[in-house]
């Protein structure tokens, strides 16, 4: 298993680019089952989630073309097998995405049930719920969701919480519903408008993505179209909190600023001086960093993936930081690797209390997820020593060439096997 070495304590200095976005790519790919006639993405990062579901797309009978530069076209002509199996879900939670577009093309879908996740337990309750009010018939059995309909009709569904895969999901199966469905309490995130924008471009009617409530007029067939998949925010996020961590001055370009407002609010709460343009940012940090509160909730709020960085940076802070986690309820298990590093953290119900210490010091630490993985190697990049990650596959599910970047901005840090 490969594993990270990282030798702290220099600031992160240069210029780079941010790779597509993983949560836009993955519901943007399986958007290609909704139509007889090719889609063509550029932008498309390359990571180990997004050839699992290229893999998974392949297997029901999509045919796939990857050029240069992260261009891949999908021809979803015929589809042979409507189905999701356990050995590809497992892997990757994200394959429910295809439960929607399989099921709106061809009348039937058979996923595999996620399993346990390492972040909490994550159920798909309100994808299946919306697909039954838009008339789907659905029986669970032997782990797997059997969902059948003729044609599904337009509906007006209000989901219990807010659920990005589960907005993704019926607003793809709406787009070929009979009649109009009403989605409310919709999830707002920017990787939701991506999706409604190639939606639109194959041809799809829909009104209000971004907002709480996406309106969608159902249409009889899609067509094909190409499309830009947007920048990484957390991608983003993550490199700037480790700039700032460091103390060192970047730019970040091919990025979109106006996705990452609340990220860039604590960031400058933090320390950080942060220069905005629509499609770069630099940050920069001379001075001492400063305890800051974070609570994670639904977009536009502080995101829920990039709490794990926020807390490598507040390890070092001046004064105690609380960061309160609000979407999953396992996402902590970085805390204990930070404390290997000489971090000063208490686990209060879903808040961690960081009292800012003067120095990490390297040590062996364990990815957990993606994320995780992410705050460790910042932490790493921060701490006095050697600082070797272990089980970083994590970060390959979600992070393109993330050494490669590094280094690029001056980072001693290499893969070993
Ligand atoms: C997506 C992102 C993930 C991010 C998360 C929250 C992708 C591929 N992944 O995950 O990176 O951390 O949003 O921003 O885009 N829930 C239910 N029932 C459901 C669905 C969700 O109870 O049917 C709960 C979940 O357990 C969780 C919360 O709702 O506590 C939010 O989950 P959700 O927004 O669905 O996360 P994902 O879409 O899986």
């Amino acid at each position: 298993m490969d594993k990270l070495l990282i030798e702290g304590g220099r600031p992160l200095a240069g210029e780079l680019r941010v790779s597509g976005a993983k949560n836009a790519a993955l519901p943007i790919l399986c958007a290609a089952l909704l139509s007889p006639e090719p889609l063509t993405l550029t932008n498309v990062p390359r990571l180990n989630d997004v050839r699992t579901m290229q893999t998974l797309l392949a297997q029901m009978g999509v045919r796939l073309d990857a050029g240069t530069r992260g261009t891949v076209a999908l021809d979803a002509r015929s589809i042979d097998w409507p189905l999701a199996p356990y050995e590809l879900v497992k892997t990757m939670r994200a394959s429910i995405l295809a439960l929607g577009p399989l099921l709106a093309r061809c009348g039937e879908a058979r996923v595999s049930l996620p399993g346990g996740c390492a972040i909490g337990l994550r159920p798909v309750d309100q994808h299946v719920k919306g697909l039954q009010a838009m008339g789907a018939e659905i029986d669970l059995e032997h782990g797997y969701i059997n969902a059948r309909a003729t044609r599904l009709k337009g509906t007006r569904f209000g989901f219990d919480l807010v659920t990005v895969t589960g907005t993704e999901n019926l607003l793809m199966a709406a787009t070929l519903a009979d009649g109009t469905t009403v989605l409310e309490n919709a999830a707002r995130e920017p990787e939701v408008v991506d999706l409604a924008r190639c939606l639109t471009a194959m041809g799809a009617r829909i009104d209000g993505a971004g907002t709480d409530r996406i309106t969608i007029d159902g249409v009889a067939a899609l067509h094909g179209a190409t499309h830009a998949i947007m920048p990484d925010r957390i991608e983003t996020g993550t490199f700037l909190a480790a700039v700032a961590a460091t103390g060192g001055d970047a730019l970040l370009t091919g990025t979109q600023a106006g996705t990452l407002d609340a990220v860039l609010d604590k960031l400058r709460e933090a320390g950080a001086t942060v220069d905005e343009a629509p499609a770069s940012i630099r940050i920069r940090r001379r001075g001492a960093l400063a305890a800051i509160h974070i609570r994670t909730a639904p977009y536009p709020a502080f995101p829920t993936d990039m709490q794990a960085q926020m807390m490598a940076l507040a390890t070092r802070a001046h004064g105690t930081t609380v960061i309160t986690e609000t979407i999953f309820e396992n996402r902590m298990m970085h805390v204990q690797e930070l404390v290997r590093l000489g971090a000063v953290i208490d686990v209060e119900g879903n808040a961690a209390i960081v009292k800012g210490v003067a120095k990490l010091t390297g040590a062996t630490v364990m990815a957990t997820d993606l994320r995780a993985s992410a705050c460790l190697v910042i932490a790493g990049l921060m701490a006095e020593g050697e600082t070797t990650i272990d089980r970083i596959y994590h970060l390959d599910r979600g992070y393109e060439e993330i050494e490669e970047k590094l280094s690029a901005l001056g980072a001693r840090i290499r893969r070993i096997q």
